[in-house]
């Protein structure tokens, strides 16, 4: 096994009536004025808005609000949302929604120390410091809720990015999982398509890692069991519950102990995908892409991959694995080819170009454009 470092310092607070404690655990430690971030407005449908309001007049917190994030976050948001924390001097960022609404909120924490936060991105300047993080989470998907990532497009450049660094880590997250009832279905599979994405990023990497390997087998099957309930009713309180919390650990550390750092070669062709097209959700795109790449690279770790099948689809060999994958997919009414996603088969070329802008992608097999471009035919 490779040595390795496991560091997480967010302190989760999960289950029923945690959002109402959302003052509490800020004003508890020393701030009382933060910038509040939201997306197009589910959270004045679903009641979470209100709750959170209220939990911080409760605890004498003042609060100024930056709405409007979008599904795939964009720069030009995120310097909003740094003009007017520095404006209104506050001292603590609170995001209140999904993955795209906690990566803005996380980089406009690190963006009000930094001279130009998409240099960041681009690696020409690092962070230095950010504003403490919280979230109350209300889509199950990235686990940004418990780690130190973020992703941003930058619209003018038609680049979307990660960075991480330790400060990104929330200092506290709230998840109550009954809030995402209010999800349309499509979200909900894209959270879990996006999920077991994460976790299968790093499980193609593993041969003996025994432990890790165990729970990564234990996640994707909790996952998938949690939706078949969630297909039958989506408000069902146990299995949002369950998915909610394997989500959060599929991506916060554990999933990926001692696994190399993970491949991400269907991630970066995710994210290329998602900026040329801005309206494809990353869980979607995902969903379509990892059956091709498993298809295009599982010689190289074959008894791993036969590992999968049988462990998470009980059948004998990866090839049927991958038939049974896309079933279950087809199964959530999910995409299973770019061609239903929307993508013109003219673009694969500018997207496999892209992908590889900034060198050679993958880490289980070391794929180049030519790699990139075949993945993608196979995913059409
Ligand atoms: O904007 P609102 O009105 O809130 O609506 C959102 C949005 O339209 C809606 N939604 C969220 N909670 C809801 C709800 N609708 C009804 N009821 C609720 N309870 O869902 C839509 C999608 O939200 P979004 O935040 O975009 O989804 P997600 O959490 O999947 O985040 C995706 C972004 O995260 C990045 C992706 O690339 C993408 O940009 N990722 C971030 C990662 C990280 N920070 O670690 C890792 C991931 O691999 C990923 O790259
Ligand atoms: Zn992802």
């Amino acid at each position: 096994m490779i040595n390795y470092n496991f560091y997480n310092p967010t302190r989760l607070v999960f289950g029923e009536n945690t959002i109402e404690k959302i003052g509490e655990l800020i004003a508890q430690r020393g701030y009382h004025k933060i910038l509040m971030i939201s997306g197009g407005g589910s959270i004045k449908k679903n009641g979470v808005y209100d709750k959170v309001i209220e939990s911080l007049a409760k605890h004498q917190i003042e609060w100024v609000e930056c709405w409007g994030v979008q599904a795939n976050p964009c720069l030009t948001k995120v310097r909003e949302a740094i003009a007017i924390a520095k404006e209104s001097k506050v001292e603590a960022v609170l995001a209140v929604g999904g993955g795209s609404v906690i990566d803005t909120s996380k980089i406009t924490a690190a963006g009000v120390f930094a001279e130009d936060i998409w240099k960041v991105f681009e690696r020409e300047e690092k962070i230095v410091n950010a504003l403490p993080i919280f979230t109350v989470l209300t889509l199950s998907a990235t686990a940004s809720e418990m780690n130190c990532s973020a992703v941003i497009t930058n619209e003018a450049e038609g680049k979307k990015y990660g960075t991480g660094h330790p400060l990104l880590y929330p200092t506290v997250s709230v998840i109550e999982p009954s809030v995402q009832n209010s999800l349309p279905w499509e979200q909900t599979v894209n959270g879990a398509l996006d999920a077991m994405a994460h976790i299968m990023e790093f499980y193609f990497m593993g041969t003996i890692e025994e432990t890790v390997l165990g729970i990564d087998e234990a996640l994707l099957k909790s996952i998938i069991k949690a939706m078949s309930r969630l297909k039958l009713k989506q408000d069902d309180s146990i299995a949002r519950a369950n998915l909610a919390w394997a989500i959060t650990m599929g991506l916060n550390g554990m999933s990926g102990a001692g696994l190399k750092g993970g491949d991400w070669a269907c991630h970066d062709m995710s994210h290329s995908i998602s900026s040329m097209y801005h309206s494809i959700a990353h869980g979607a795109a995902l969903g379509v892409l990892f059956p091709a790449w498993m298809e295009y690279v599982c010689e190289t770790n074959q008894h791993q991959f036969d590992r999968f099948a049988k462990g998470i689809f009980d059948c004998i060999d990866i090839e049927e694995g991958v038939i049974k994958f896309r079933n279950l997919i087809r199964n959530w009414q999910g995409c299973t080819t770019l061609r239903q996603l929307g993508v013109k088969e003219e673009d694969i070329p500018a997207i496999a170009k892209m992908t590889t802008a900034r060198g050679r992608i993958g880490r289980l097999q070391i794929l180049a454009e030519k790699d990139v471009e075949k993945i993608l035919r196979l995913a059409y």
